[in-house]
């Protein structure tokens, strides 16, 4: 297992590119299930998550071409060709590690009629059920068992039947995992509430490429109309806003001056506003984005994390940190799952002042934070202890990176591109 030793205090400066999107790859690569010849898709980040969907579609007897390498490297890329597909399941060592998985399900019912799909267990961030994605399905005609820990999926004889869905509460895969078994249903499928995410529209547009009809992309009431066949398509995945934003507060904190490529600032609305609201300088040219700031510059501004177009929960860990080091407290209100504050405890060992009440932290801003050691618990826990590190005095390190490998490209190498002192070593 690796771990990071981060040497604070460094300000940043230089570029960084924006790696493709996590959370529009899983949909995507889950996508390919339903073609019936190849689906190629570029800017596909290098992440541990990606692998193991990767792994999923190779057990399932797809054929997975996932990062070809090439003369001097390899190409961000995968080409997934699941017309063979063999065993329509989705097993419990990739399952629990992986909750995305969950993903296959809604297209292997509309594909194949059938899915045995291991059930995702308990996660670090909160309870995280599938329920509203069984009962979506449920009313297009799919049913379901329990055996074993495994969800045994079936389809109706005549297959999934168009359905009027109305999701009670704003589900990202739920919309997608019911959005991908709509465009092979039989008929009309409106699904309403649904998350308005940009992976979600990301999703659509590749499988309208794919020859699907979705109606109502970016909106929250989508209208699918089922087709017979999906075929081979090419799809550029969009780039990742949540890594954007990460390392947007890693200059923010740290100081200093940088410009990020390839981020879509649409996608970043809300959370730019917070950070401009901060203190963070920003300059938007061509597409690129540039920030500014001064340790010690940034004042104490409230977040409260919704479904898109707010602010996204899986930047709230990031801002916490921001806020630790700001000038005044901040609140910071968690809306979407019920335990994602695993990162206060760590960054209290830093010296930061956060106090939680359910579903809010009080942020007292402390000026400098001290390094320490600390354990990352989660995804976005670790970049949120790694941008702490970077803004505090002395050495710190993280361990349990394999957290952040699952989710982030290299963002280690990216930021000690941007002169950050970090380095990564086995920890034994
Ligand atoms: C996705 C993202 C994750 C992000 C989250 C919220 C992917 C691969 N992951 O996760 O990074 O943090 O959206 O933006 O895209 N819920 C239920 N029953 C369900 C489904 C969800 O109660 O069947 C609840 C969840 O517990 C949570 C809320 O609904 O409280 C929203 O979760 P959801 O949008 O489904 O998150 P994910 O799709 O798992």
């Amino acid at each position: 297992m690796d771990k990071l030793l981060i040497e604070g205090g460094a300000p940043l400066s230089g570029s960084v590119r924006v790696s493709g999107a996590k959370n529009a790859a899983l949909p995507l690569m889950a996508a390919a299930i339903l073609a019936d010849g190849p689906l190629t898709l570029t800017n596909i980040p290098r992440l541990g998550d990606l692998r193991t969907m990767g792994r999923l579609l190779g057990h399932m007897g797809g054929r997975v071409g996932l990062y070809p390498e090439e003369a001097g490297g390899y190409r961000e890329e995968a080409v997934l060709d699941m017309s063979g597909l063999a065993r329509p399941e989705a097993p419990h060592d990739l399952v629990k590690t992986m909750r995305a998985s969950a993903l296959v399900l809604g297209p292997l019912l509309a594909r194949h009629g059938q899915a045995r799909v291991s059930l995702p267990g308990g996660c670090a961030i909160g309870v995280r059920p599938i329920d509203l994605h069984l009962r979506a399905l449920a009313a297009m005609g799919a049913e379901f068992d329990l055996s074993g820990g495994d969800i045994m999926a079936r389809a109706p004889r005549g297959g999934l039947a168009g359905a009027d869905i109305r999701f009670e509460t704003v589900t990202v895969t739920g919309t997608e995992n019911v959005m991908m078994a709509a465009v092979l249903a039989k008929g009309r499928t409106i699904i309403r509430n649904a998350a308005r995410e940009p992976e979600v529209s990301d999703t659509a547009r590749a499988l309208v490429a794919m020859g699907a009809k979705i109606g109502g992309i970016d909106g929250d009431e989508l209208s699918i109309e089922g087709v017979d066949v999906l075929r081979s398509a090419s799809h550029a995945v969009m780039p990742d806003r949540i890594e954007a934003g990460t390392l947007l507060a890693a200059v923010a904190m740290a100081g200093g001056k940088a410009t990020i490529r390839g981020a879509r600032l649409n996608d970043l609305a809300v959370v730019l506003g917070k950070f401009t609201e901060a203190g963070v300088l920003l300059r938007a040219q061509n597409g690129d984005l540039t920030v500014e700031s001064e340790p010690g510059a940034l004042s104490a501004v409230n977040v409260s994390t919704s479904p898109y177009p707010g602010f996204p929960t899986d930047m709230q860990a990031q801002f916490l940190a921001m806020m630790a080091t700001a000038r005044g407290a901040s609140i910071i209100t968690e809306t979407i799952f019920e335990n994602r504050f695993m990162h206060v405890a760590e960054l209290r060992r830093l010296g930061a002042d956060v106090t939680l009440e359910g579903r809010t932290a009080v942020v007292k801003g402390v000026g400098r934070l001290s390094g320490a050691p600390m354990t990352a618990s989660d995804l976005r826990a670790s970049a949120c202890l790694i941008l702490a590190a970077l803004a505090a005095t002395g050495s710190s390190e993280v361990s349990r990176v394999y957290h952040l490998d699952r989710g982030y490209d290299r963002l280690d190498l990216k930021l000690a591109g941007l002169g950050a002192r970090i380095s990564r070593v086995k920890d034994d």
